[in-house]
């Protein structure tokens, strides 16, 4: 049985469906993060969760227990949750120990309880030193452990949160990215985790669920999502991509432009018609093909930059067809107007539509 099961979860304001029917399960100790750009729904999915806002229609069990539905709904403070608020609120007033035992002494734990468990948890997050503190004497990476502090403390069944990463500064949210891995692989709750940011969502989950425009796009692993993207904004919203126009026949795909057919895995075999596939720029190689790298026929480069790790190429089929964008390693050197043979790693090849 899955810990928490969202079922065709749906919210309306007006005419606009801002969540259009949201399923998917986690499993206990799960961390799944919604990603997906600003305004597709990431923020009233996970409030609808916590019981904040009202779902227009849909399920929401906990355990197998329907927690939400349009009979009934559990109000927050019995949903076993903790949340952290996308601008994550810590009480300016109190000290960083008084914040973090906020949640247990509002659940009338016994005080030498709560006091012991304070310690540990600001042991846990680093912060025993600033148990005194109050927030305004903490940097913002600080403040915002005290409010992962404050919302594990109460060990729940199932924690929220809503781009807790957000006000920090690259460094630091790298770093506090795998700070909360850690923290999730020592304590395994089952864990919702919301941002726009695809680089974190890498970092931290078990899978990640795309969103657009109040879809579900595709939920999946990591290395699946980047290598096996399902949709068209999937392939383009986790890292760059070519989404290039081919045509299927007798196992194998031709792309625009280029006649050479490439081979396809069973699995990415799709019949007839042209179809859509996403190519990443480094599975496209060009000059003399690497091995298990299959020749494509001759583009003309016009256009590229030098990024240091890597040359970005744009390169053209001399039969014509559309642009694609190649990443090829700095000793790979071609000029502009120069036609290098361009070739492909098959495995790279992912049907989106
Ligand atoms: N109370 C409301 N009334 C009307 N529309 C709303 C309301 N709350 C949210 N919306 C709209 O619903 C859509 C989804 O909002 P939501 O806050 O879930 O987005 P988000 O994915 O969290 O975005 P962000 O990354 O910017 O935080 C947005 O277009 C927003 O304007
Ligand atoms: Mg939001």
């Amino acid at each position: 049985m899955s810990k928490l099961e969202l079922k065709d979860l749906r919210k309306n304001y007006g005419t606009a469906s801002v969540v259009d029917g949201v399923s998917l399960q986690l499993q206990r100790g799960e961390l799944v993060t919604l990603l997906g750009p600003s305004g597709c729904g990431k923020t009233t999915t996970l409030r609808m969760i916590a019981g904040f806002i009202e779902p227009s229609a849909g399920t929401i069990l906990v355990d197998g227990r329907e927690i939400s539905s349009t009979a009934r709904c559990v109000p927050p403070e019995h949903r076993g949750m903790s949340m952290i608020f996308q601008s994550y609120a810590i009480w300016p007033n109190m000290t960083v120990a008084e914040n973090v035992g906020f949640g247990l002494q509002v659940r009338k734990t016994p005080a030498a309880e709560t006091a012991q468990r304070v310690k540990e948890m600001l042991d846990v997050v680093k912060l025993g030193p600033y148990a005194q503190r109050y927030p305004a004497e903490l940097s913002g990476g600080q403040q915002q452990r005290v409010a992962l502090a404050r919302a594990m403390i109460v060990r729940p069944e199932v924690l929220l949160l809503d781009e807790p990463l957000s006000n920090l500064d690259a460094n630091l949210r790298e770093e506090m990215a795998a700070e909360i891995r850690r923290l999730h692989d020592e304590f395994r709750f089952t864990t919702v985790y919301v941002t726009h940011d695809q680089t974190e969502a890498m970092a931290i989950s078990d899978r990640i669920a795309v969103l657009h425009q109040g879809r579900l796009e595709q939920i999946d692993t990591p290395w699946n999502l980047y290598n096996r993207p399902r949709t068209p904004f999937v392939a383009g919203f986790i890292g760059k991509t070519n989404l290039v126009t081919g045509v299927f026949a007798d196992g194998g795909i031709t792309l625009e432009g280029l006649e050479q057919s490439i081979p396809m895995a069973p699995a990415e075999r799709v019949n007839g018609g042209p179809r859509q596939v996403s190519i990443r720029p480094q599975s496209l190689f060009l000059g003399s093909p690497t091995r298990g790298a299959l020749a494509l026929g001759p583009v003309a480069v016009v256009a590229r930059t030098y990024l240091g790790e890597y040359w970005h190429y744009q390169v053209e089929a001399v039969a014509g067809g559309a642009a694609l964008k190649v990443h090829a390693p700095p000793t790979s050197v071609f000029e502009v107007g120069q036609q290098p043979m361009l070739s492909v790693d098959p495995g790279g090849i992912a049907v989106v539509a």
